[in-house]
């Protein structure tokens, strides 16, 4: 069956995917790559090379800029900010600049984030744009995540390898993770609105034909290793200091000095018991620890709290004055389906009226929302906004 699945389809009827999304997740998600030409048929480009340099700038705006050198075989990295000499220094050809999450600096490249919600918006970390010179590329490597390459402007030649073969093995000459040795098994050349998905795994390379940008639409997911750390801590301080390591029946030791293999086996019973107890945790713990995670989890940026805690008359006043309490776009918050009254936003869940946390998840709360909240909710709007996990915005 699989082996009839399609690596390159044709995007009509206005399908993003070329196919809907229930079938693209079952075949495609996690599994295969699939190439979708004419993704986006009359594609425009939310923004240009200038813009994204432009971003690159900017202190806060995470950028790199990478070079190839031809001759010695070299590679260069930089981080940004850059300035305008880095820019005027550049040759004609071999170099790359990638800006990470422009869509949190950029509404219009966010826009096209609507058009992916066939998945939870915890699941989609950020669109990275990158802008590169002809012969300008990355490199060949491997991502361990999901993510979408739409061609933006330009032209790209995208080569990978899908045999499931590859030799993983890394380069120890480069500035960034490249793969030693790259076969490829398809390649294409995208353009505008052609779209290249791969899940993770799955070598790639895409060098630029001209002049070309490229927006990554990536699906980072949390690694094991990072969920485990705080899971464990929070587990460790529901055992407190009574669970210990028990050893009745203990035997007398033939060495006082030594640790023995019983002991050993002691803990290792212990442990399992204890990571046993971990895996049953009922769903409302395991389901509230993993939406708390999640909501701080790559946070484009700190929130910054007010130096002065606003007061709820003069939050009122601006409402009424047309203004809404809004989410800033650095932030992830969700909410739990068989919870509607909690909000996850900050690493924290926050007790809201439905209504109150609907508005924050979409445009916003706004006068005729805020009109009906009791105090409690109010304050913790309030609180919320001093800590710097909501602004109001016109
Ligand atoms: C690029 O945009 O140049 C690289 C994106 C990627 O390979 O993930
Ligand atoms: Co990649």
């Amino acid at each position: 069956m699989a082996a009839k699945l399609p690596i390159e389809v044709v995007a009509s009827d206005g399908l993003l995917l070329g196919m809907s999304a229930e079938d693209f997740l079952r075949d495609y998600w996690q599994r295969r790559p699939l190439l979708i030409r004419r993704a986006y048929p009359k594609f425009e480009c939310p923004l240009s090379g200038d813009d994204l340099a432009a971003l690159a700038m900017r202190e806060e705006a995470l950028s790199r800029l990478l070079r190839y050198h031809r001759r010695s075989g070299r590679w260069t990295l930089s981080h940004g900010p850059l300035d305008e000499q880095d820019f005027a220094d550049l040759p004609q050809t071999d170099w790359t600049l990638l800006v990470q999450d422009v869509d949190k600096w950029d509404p219009d490249v966010a826009e096209l984030l609507r058009d992916f919600q066939f998945l939870p918006s915890w699941r989609i970390d950020d669109i990275m744009v990158s802008f590169a010179a002809p012969g300008g590329s990355v490199g060949a490597h491997v991502d361990h995540y999901d993510v979408f390459l739409l061609q933006g402007l330009g032209h790209r030649q995208w080569a990978i390898d899908a045999s499931g073969k590859a030799d993983l093995g890394y380069r120890d000459d480069t500035p960034m993770k490249l793969l030693r040795q790259f076969n490829t098994s398809h390649q294409w050349l995208l353009g505008p609105g052609d779209m290249l998905y791969l899940p993770p795994g799955i070598p790639h390379h895409g060098v630029a034909t001209d002049a070309c940008l490229s927006l990554s639409i990536g699906m980072r997911a949390p690694a094991v290793a990072e969920l485990l750390g705080p899971l464990l801590e929070e587990h460790a301080q529901r055992l407190g200091d009574e669970a210990r390591f028990t050893d009745p029946g203990r035997g007398v030791s033939a060495d006082p000095s030594a640790l023995e293999q019983v002991d050993i086996d002691r803990l290792r019973a212990q442990l399992g018991q204890s990571l046993t107890a971990l895996q049953q945790l009922p769903d409302d713990q395991l389901g509230d620890f993993f939406a708390r995670f999640l909501s701080q989890y790559r946070q484009a940026q700190q929130p910054q709290a007010k130096a002065r805690k606003p007061s709820l008359n003069s939050m009122e006043k601006a409402l009424a004055r047309g203004k809404v309490l809004v989410i800033p776009r650095w932030f992830k918050a969700l909410r739990r389906l068989n919870e509607p009254e909690y909000l996850y936003l900050g690493g924290d869940r926050s007790a809201l009226a439905e209504e109150a946390i609907n508005g924050l998840l979409s445009s916003g709360i706004d006068y005729p929302i805020w009109a009906q909240l009791n105090p409690a909710y109010r304050a913790k709007l309030r609180e919320l906004l001093a800590e710097g996990l909501l602004e109001l915005r016109r």
